[in-house]
């Protein structure tokens, strides 16, 4: 048996790929990822091809690791039981009921975790927050470790994970840094240096930063809100050259040239999805709000605002084109997952803006290459049957392309950029493109071929 035994609680996209990566860099370490889901502990230990989470490179990682020394089940009890090391990765999503409800983290799933381990453990313990929490967490897994355990000691560690989706695998083997924060105790600093040294076998010792807990937990919420910010900036500035005649990617080449700004997270799109800005925004909005920062509560909230207002504009944009064309005409929507390269549609800008259109009487034919069908439904499920029935979810580009009168594309897919535009233009009943500013489908000859052209600034 191998010396170092680690335990991870969620095999989501962050604790699958997040494990995968330190198995393979820490051949040294035992890793069980556990989760309470059966279905996806089956999919994890199932065929290459079918693993839960699409992320590139993940699939070659898992073939030299998995039951080697990285495994996967659904024995939390005895994984916990065993490990000296406990992340916990399980999702925190925004409140849908009690107080904060549709502000603050719902902490349900780590305060569950942290009682589990406190009953079953044996031994003392690292706990590991890899989760998403807000400020003070580390601090309410320690309040319910001690209630239910007074015999063995835990030291809690904040260890924020910055992969995005889509790159984890680059992004976890060479991170911009690896954030620890911990207590300013001899324990404290202890556990801080058992989680580096896990991260010291393939990362270089100047990117691995050692806070306090609380900096560490904001510096997460702080770090995601910078990047949203960014993108409402340029989407805002999209808006005014609708209005001016100035290209927004010209703008944003410009603006970004300024090393003191930089060129990246400045492409103008739809929107932003995923699961975590809008969810760690207003978990930032809501401590604001719980300390009456009032005004500082306002201003990340209007980072939102404009997310929103993007996602309208462009589907208003649609509405409004096509009724001029034709009473309930079809439009083929390319792309739902919120960003290439992932199989995760959580909050992807499709989802509004297919809404908006299905509400406008506009029928859908929708084409996602990773997304499964169950997923796009669910998705959509409070739609009424009589919207739902102007859905159709196709298996092809071509099939979506069936009776449209124009192509909207919204995910930015390498696959769509290769579609033989000048094909499906003939296809069309009507040539209408209508494109988000992350596609970069910026040819004037593939434009020309289209009777109505709309891209987020035009
Ligand atoms: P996810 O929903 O994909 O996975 C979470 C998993 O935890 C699920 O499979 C769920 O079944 C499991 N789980 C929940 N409660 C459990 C319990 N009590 N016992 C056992 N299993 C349990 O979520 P995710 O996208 O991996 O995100 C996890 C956390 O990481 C969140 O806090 C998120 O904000 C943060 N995060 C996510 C990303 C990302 O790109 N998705 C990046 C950085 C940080
Ligand atoms: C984001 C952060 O980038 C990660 O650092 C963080 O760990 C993660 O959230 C998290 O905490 O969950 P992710 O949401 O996976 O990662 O993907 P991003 O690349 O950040 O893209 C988010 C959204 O912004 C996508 O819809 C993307 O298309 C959009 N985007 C991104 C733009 O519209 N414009 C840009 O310039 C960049």
């Amino acid at each position: 048996m191998k010396s170092k035994q680690i335990c991870c609680i969620g095999a989501g996209y962050v604790g699958g790929p997040t494990m995968s990566v330190i198995a393979l860099k820490c051949p040294d370490y035992n890793i069980t990822v556990v989760d309470s889901n059966d279905e996806r502990i089956n999919s994890w230990n199932g065929p290459l091809d079918s693993l839960p989470i699409f992320e590139p490179g993940l699939k070659d990682i898992i073939n030299s690791v998995r039951n080697k020394n990285l495994f996967f089940s659904t024995d939390v009890e005895s994984a916990i039981r065993k490990s000296d090391i406990i992340f916990i990765a399980v999702n925190t999503p925004t409140k849908t009921s009690g107080e904060g409800k549709g502000m603050a983290a719902d902490l349900s799933n780590i305060k569950k975790c942290s009682e589990l381990i406190a009953k079953v453990s044996k031994t003392d313990k690292i706990i590991v927050e890899k989760s998403t929490a807000p400020v003070g967490t580390a601090q309410e897994i320690k309040n319910v470790l001690k209630s239910f355990n007074t015999k063995n000691k835990f030291e809690i560690i904040s260890n924020p994970e910055f992969l995005a989706e889509g790159t984890a695998i680059n992004d976890l083997t060479n991170p911009d840094r690896v954030l620890i924060g911990g207590e300013n105790t001899v324990e404290g600093e202890i556990a801080i240096n058992k989680i580096a040294d896990i991260y010291r076998e393939w990362i270089p010792e100047e990117k691995i930063i050692m806070t306090n807990t609380w900096s560490s937990e904001l510096s997460k919420l702080a770090s995601n809100s910078f990047l949203a910010q960014r993108i409402s900036s340029i989407n805002s500035l999209s808006a005014l050259c609708e209005k001016t005649g100035a290209k927004i990617d010209e703008v944003a080449e410009a603006v970004g040239m300024d090393s003191r700004i930089g060129s990246k997270f400045l492409k103008a799109s739809v929107g932003f999805g995923g699961s975590c800005f809008k969810k760690d925004i207003l978990n930032l909005v809501y401590l604001c709000k719980y300390f009456n920062l009032y005004e500082v509560a306002e201003y990340w909230e209007n980072v939102l605002k404009i997310n929103d207002f993007q996602k309208k504009r462009f589907s208003h944009k649609i509405i409004n084109t096509l009724k001029t064309i034709k009473d309930n005409p079809t439009i083929s929507v390319l792309g739902w997952a919120f960003k290439k390269d992932t199989n995760d549609s959580r909050e992807s800008a499709s989802i509004d803006v297919v809404k908006d259109l299905l509400s406008n009487g506009i029928n859908v034919n929708i084409y996602d290459p990773m997304v499964p069908k169950t997923t796009i439904l669910n998705d959509i499920k409070e739609l009424s049957d009589s919207k739902l029935k102007k859905l159709k979810i196709s298996s092809s580009i071509d099939d979506s392309l069936v009776g449209s009168y124009g192509i909207c594309i919204i995910t930015e897919w390498d696959q769509f950029k290769e579609i033989d535009f000048n094909k499906a233009s003939n296809k069309l009943v009507e040539p209408i493109l209508f494109i988000d500013g992350r596609n970069i489908i910026d040819s004037e000859q593939i434009k020309s071929l289209f009777k109505h052209v709309m891209s987020i600034d035009s």
